[in-house]
């Protein structure tokens, strides 16, 4: 299994919560390394449903260790209440599975309370963010002001830091004629979860050196995907982190070199929760899968936009992640249509174009241009081995590999571990 990044190869959602779950049974231990509790993973074991946002799924498999890198931004009384809830669902966390770095930023009120406002200003030009505060808390980390787990487990000066910035905060949310925090109720709540939190908090890279001395083989769990990256993804509306492989070596201090594998997880569709462009965005679809239960977000509940297959998209995915496998999900979203498109390029004034435009306007101007490809009409969920998918099946999948550049090596049929065909 070697060290492996797993990414999203689209706009987030793409099940990457299944995957890594089913990963995680030949690696050691399960690194997050960017964003926050924006992120949402529901994982099935057992008829069981969890829903998970900054604890990575390899929590759920006995005798693996999770962490928390240093690029995380953690709300830490979310991250608590999580911590809380899977020890209901009888899941046990203690520092032997848990191990948070003590650089990690916070995710603070005040974050949450500027976000809400911020996009409240924006009105129809908002970026339909999570509300969780990710952006203002990426931004007081690049901005320098930011306060980080170490200070959590120091709450007079943790205490001291927190006044400052609320002082600061509160006067911009004035500005927004939005009402201000109270000092001590941040504050206290913020030290009942440091506490908590205190016993899993260490210098993280040093523990993940360790483990590669050890040869244990770590798998970095990306979050959101690669169309909403900082950097990479549709600008303004993508969020706040480096959602693309090199985030994973920079979230933890794991060294480039040491990283073996890419593996990009995408649906056999498309979809993206949130404003902003979406070439093959389809009411047809979108209204097929809605119907059927599906395409509703894990954090905030929203119907998520869904469209065809975009292979400029996933090949421009595989360019920025250096992705060397491919995990396609939820392919028996598919099983009911009698025909399926795929998007292999678009055209923007009449001329050919098969990468994404990083102009948004003529991004948003791109037609895609799309080759008809037969339905199988049969269900796919009882699928377990490749030979089991019905022939359309199989070559709606090699064509999405080939289109992408990449080789196929999962193919996932249903939300639960089992549904899970392995190349
Ligand atoms: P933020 O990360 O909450 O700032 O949201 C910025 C954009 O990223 C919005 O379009 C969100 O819907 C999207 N986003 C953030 N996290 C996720 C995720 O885990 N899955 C899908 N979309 C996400
Ligand atoms: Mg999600």
């Amino acid at each position: 299994m070697a060290n492996t990044i797993l990414v999203g190869a689209q706009w987030g959602d793409e099940g990457k919560g299944k995957i890594i779950d089913f990963l995680t049974e030949k690696a050691d231990v399960v690194v997050r390394s960017q964003g926050g509790n924006n992120a949402g993973h529901t994982v099935i074991v057992g008829g069981t449903k969890y829903v998970l946002h900054l604890i990575p799924s390899g929590i759920l498999r006995p005798g693996k260790t999770c962490v928390i890198g240093n690029g995380v931004v953690i709300d830490p009384v979310a991250v608590a209440g999580e911590i809380d809830g899977l020890e209901k669902q009888g899941i046990a966390v203690t520092h032997d599975n848990l191990i948070i770095s003590d650089c990690a930023h916070l995710v603070l009120p005040y974050h949450r309370a500027i976000d809400e406002q911020r996009e409240l200003k924006k009105g129809k030009n908002k970026i339909g963010t999570t509300k969780r505060g990710i952006g203002p808390a990426y931004g007081d980390k690049a901005a320098r002001v930011g306060l980080r787990m170490r200070d959590l487990c120091q709450p007079e000066l943790f205490s001291q830091k927190l006044a400052d910035r609320i002082e600061e905060n509160n006067a911009l949310l004035q500005t927004f004629g939005a009402p201000p925090l109270v000092f001590e109720e941040v504050r206290d709540a913020c030290l009942v979860a440091g506490e908590r939190l205190t016993p899993f908090i260490e210098n993280t890279v040093v523990y993940l050196h360790n483990c590669l001395k050890q040869g244990r083989e770590l798998l970095f769990e990306g979050a959101q995907g690669t169309f909403l990256d900082i950097d990479h993804g549709t600008y303004p509306y993508v969020t706040s982190s480096n959602t693309t492989a090199g985030g994973a070596c920079t979230g933890t201090g794991v060294p480039p070199h040491r990283m073996d594998n890419v593996i990009g997880v995408m649906k056999a569709y498309t979809t993206r929760v949130g404003e902003g462009p979406f070439p093959t965005e389809n009411a047809e679809i979108s209204d097929m899968l809605h119907g059927m239960g599906r395409e509703f977000g894990a954090t905030t509940g929203r119907a998520r936009r869904c469209g065809w297959f975009d292979a400029v998209a996933t090949r421009y995915a595989g360019m920025v992640n250096g992705i060397d496998e491919l995990a396609v999900t939820n392919l028996d979203g598919l099983d009911t249509l009698a025909s399926i498109k795929i998007c292999t390029h678009y055209t923007l004034d009449g001329k050919s174009v098969d990468v994404p435009p990083t102009d948004l306007a003529q991004l948003t101007q791109c037609v895609p241009v799309y080759e008809e490809v037969p339905g199988w009409q049969t269900p796919t969920e009882n699928a377990r081995k490749w030979k089991e998918l019905p022939p359309n099946a199989q070559s709606y999948l090699e064509r999405l590999a080939e289109l992408t550049d990449a080789r196929l090596s999962i193919v996932s049929v249903g939300p639960n571990r089992e549904q899970t065909i392995v190349l």
